[in-house]
């Protein structure tokens, strides 16, 4: 095993022992465990897993918190080098729901017993800000659900009314912690006001997530080092790490695909860094491995995050090529997890699965399921 490894190791482990998890690990160090042993022996990168797997137990339990996506439309106005969304794919046949349609499709995630609900979409201006807060409005109404909002750049006053209609989360992958890289393949935005618009929101009180993709053209161990103190400096309440999968119909159609270990090793740092965060096991690893998901709930995840968009959409969604679960109903998403979690030895959250910080336990904002009862 490398003596860089090893050694980071062997202090990340001293501090789980002295009950610290690994939020006091030196920036060295992190960097060590993400390049992984030196001959990549399976050893060495299965103590680190281990390692994870012990911090997520002790921090958070043997439940598995279920997020049910819906993907409402997938126009985008962005250009980003790496997505199949982006505005320049024009073989891509575009959508939308109306906010009708996404209300029924909200409760039925609620009636598969989804406990938060997640609004995703491209940067899609067609929702004005009074839009999208009347949706998370009723969305929490009729279901009673927690509400996740994922619908990139918007107005500080677009954020605040999201909130104000009862909203509780709010996810912006700051996607690579390289300035350049990031300008590079997110042409006209920057680093600097993603990680604003990321305070913004931790300011406004959403449980934020943020996240990175593992394995970017030009990206470096140094800058996904980064990415874990990116991710450690906001101090985020979840972080999606997930590989990246070229695409079709962008520049980065024929680049390499991330690398299924890299990946692992990336989210088990940030389970280390992070012992409350909410890591989910990323539908990008279940796409570009057979037992992608699996494999990450046993090296710090403790989400899965199960897609209810109507069978006839998912194809267009495609952020990259033959994405996992593409041809599933709401239905069938759901059994295949709920059989993952089982075959995993681990349960399913029962309740909404709020961030585990003090600050995030009390009542949330909106309607709750005891007042719907009542
Ligand atoms: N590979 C992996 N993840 C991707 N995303 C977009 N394109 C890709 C890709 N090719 C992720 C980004 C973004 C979300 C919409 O999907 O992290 O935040
Ligand atoms: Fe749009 Fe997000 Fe895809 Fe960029 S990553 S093109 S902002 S959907």
């Amino acid at each position: 095993m490398d003596r860089s490894f090893a050694s980071a190791l062997a202090r990340a482990e001293a501090l789980v022992d002295g009950g610290r998890a690994g939020d006091g690990l030196a920036r060295e160090d992190i960097r060590a465990l993400i390049a992984g042993p030196d001959a990549g022996g399976p050893g060495g990168d299965e103590a680190l897993f281990a390692l994870a797997d012990r911090v997520r137990r002790l921090n958070l339990g043997d439940a598995v918190h279920l997020r049910g996506v819906i993907e409402f439309s997938n126009h985008c106005l962005r250009q980003c080098h790496y997505c199949g969304l982006r505005a320049g794919n024009h073989e891509l046949k575009r959508y939308r729901l109306t906010p009708e349609e996404i209300e029924a499709v909200a409760v039925q995630a609620r009636e598969l017993g989804y406990r938060t609900i997640v609004l995703q979409s491209g940067e899609d201006p067609w929702y004005d800000g009074a839009t999208l807060a009347r949706l998370i409005e009723r969305v929490k109404r009729l279901t009673g659900a927690a509400v996740t909002v994922s619908v990139g750049d918007r107005s500080e006053a677009d954020y605040r009314a999201f909130r104000a209609a009862g909203a509780d989360r709010y996810l912006l992958k700051h996607e690579t912690a390289d300035a350049e890289l990031f300008a590079r393949l997110r042409p006209g935005t920057t680093l600097a006001e993603r990680l604003e618009r990321l305070h913004v929101l931790r300011d406004l009180g959403f449980q934020v997530g943020s996240g990175n993709i593992v394995g970017l053209p030009g990206q470096t161990l140094d800058s996904l080092a980064d990415d874990i103190s990116v991710l450690r400096e906001l101090d985020v309440e979840m972080a999606g790490i997930g590989p990246f999968i070229p695409a079709p119909g962008t520049p980065l159609a024929s680049a390499a695909p991330g690398d299924l270990r890299l990946t692992l090793r990336v989210l088990a740092v940030a389970r280390l860094v992070l012992p409350l965060a909410h890591l989910p096991a990323t539908t990008a690893l279940a796409t570009l491995y057979p037992y992608g998901r699996e494999l990450a709930l046993k090296c710090g995840a403790n989400v899965v995050m199960p897609n209810v968009t109507p069978t006839e959409f998912r194809p267009l969604y495609r952020i990259y090529g033959n994405k996992y679960g593409m041809g599933d109903s709401a239905r069938d998403s759901r059994d295949k997890i709920l059989r993952l979690i089982r075959e995993v030895g681990r349960s399913v959250a029962e309740d909404q699965g709020h961030s585990p910080k003090p600050a995030f336990t009390g009542q949330t904002p909106g309607v709750t399921e005891q007042t719907l009862r009542s």
